[in-house]
This record gives structure tokens, sequence and C-alpha cells, in this order.
């Protein structure tokens, strides 16, 4: 039988990672710095990951390989955190992401009517990111503003009383501005 050999880079495992081969400098420092609020270095877990998604845009498993090396905790650990927290995009995203509420509230206030009309007019369906890398649709559980739904999220934004207008409002205002920071 013949062995198969697989390319270097496959061999390293990427438990191996250095953090500071991955992470850049602006990052270590935020990282370090939020450490320093902390008795554990490991209970910076969520605020590293935010840090280098704010650099990134998401967590890529290099990413998180090295945030683990840089906290001195497990990785599995660490993984934990970021799959607990569903804000953690832990595959790329486009620069704007939405997240749709389904919970209850929002249900009953023509959430399947705005679900279609939001995947519609991006030309997506959930869980998906549009051609031009622009927008990421998700749905998200309550987000905790019952009384005024139907409602979603947009870059970390409430937007409540959604209908069918002030939906393409919000898209019209998205495609027109860009990247996220404009
Ligand atoms: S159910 Fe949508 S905000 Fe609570």
């Amino acid at each position: 039988m013949s062995k198969v050999t697989m390319p270097v880079e496959q061999q390293i495992p990427i438990q191996q990672v250095d953090y500071r081969a991955v992470l850049s400098e602006q990052e270590i420092a935020a990282i370090e710095h939020e450490c320093s609020l902390y008795e554990e270095r490991a209970a910076a877990g969520i605020d590293a990951l935010k840090i280098v998604q704010d650099h990134r845009r998401w967590v890529s498993d290099e990413s998180l390989y090295a945030i683990a090396d840089l906290l001195q905790m497990p990785v599995v650990q660490l993984e934990g955190v970021a799959t607990f927290y569903n804000l953690i995009y832990r595959q790329p995203v486009g620069e704007h992401v939405i997240h749709l509420c389904d919970s209850i509230s929002c249900w009953l206030h023509d959430f399947p009517k705005i679900a279609e009309h939001l995947k519609a007019k991006l030309g997506i369906d959930f869980g998906q990111t549009t051609a031009d890398g622009k927008v990421t649709l998700l749905t998200n559980v309550c987000l905790g503003c019952c009384d005024t739904a139907p409602a979603l999220m947009l870059d970390g934004d409430l937007v409540e009383n959604l209908d069918i207008p002030s939906i393409d409002n919000m898209l019209g205002k998205l495609t027109a501005r860009g990247g996220k920071n404009d």
C-alpha cells in the first residue's frame, strides 16, 4: 500500500499556533488590556473574541487557537464561549450583518412577511451573504424589545417597529453607504 504524504502545513497541528504569528500588535495590546481587568486571563475570553472580530469581522479557527494561546486557556473552552455567544461569527460574514428576531412576539407581528421581504430584496436566504459581500442575513432569538416588535439588529444596533417601508429605507441606506464605518 502506498503511503499518502500530507502537505507540510497540514502536518502542523493547528494547536501549535503562536498567537504572535496570527494576531496583530493592536489586537494583542487590546486583549492584554482586557486581561488586566480580570484575575484570570481566561475570563477575558469573550472580550478577546470581540476584539478579534472587530478587526477581522469574524473569528477563524486560526484566530481562535491564537486567542486561546494568548489567554493560556484550552481551545475547547474558548470554542464553547464562541459558540454560546451567537454574535461571535465563526464563518465569514458580509460588511453588514442583519439579525432578524424570530421569537414569539416578532413572529406574531408579521415575521413571515418581513422575512420573505428581506430575503427577496437581498436575494439570499438566512445564513447567506449577498454576492457582493455586503450583507449577511441571520435570525436571532428575542432581542429584548418585544414591545416594539418586530425587530432586527443591524451591525449591533436595534431597529424596531419594522414594516416594509422601514426595511426598504434601511436597505437603501446600506447599499448607498458602502462599508460599515462609512
Ligand atoms: S420576540 Fe422579538 S424582540 Fe422579543
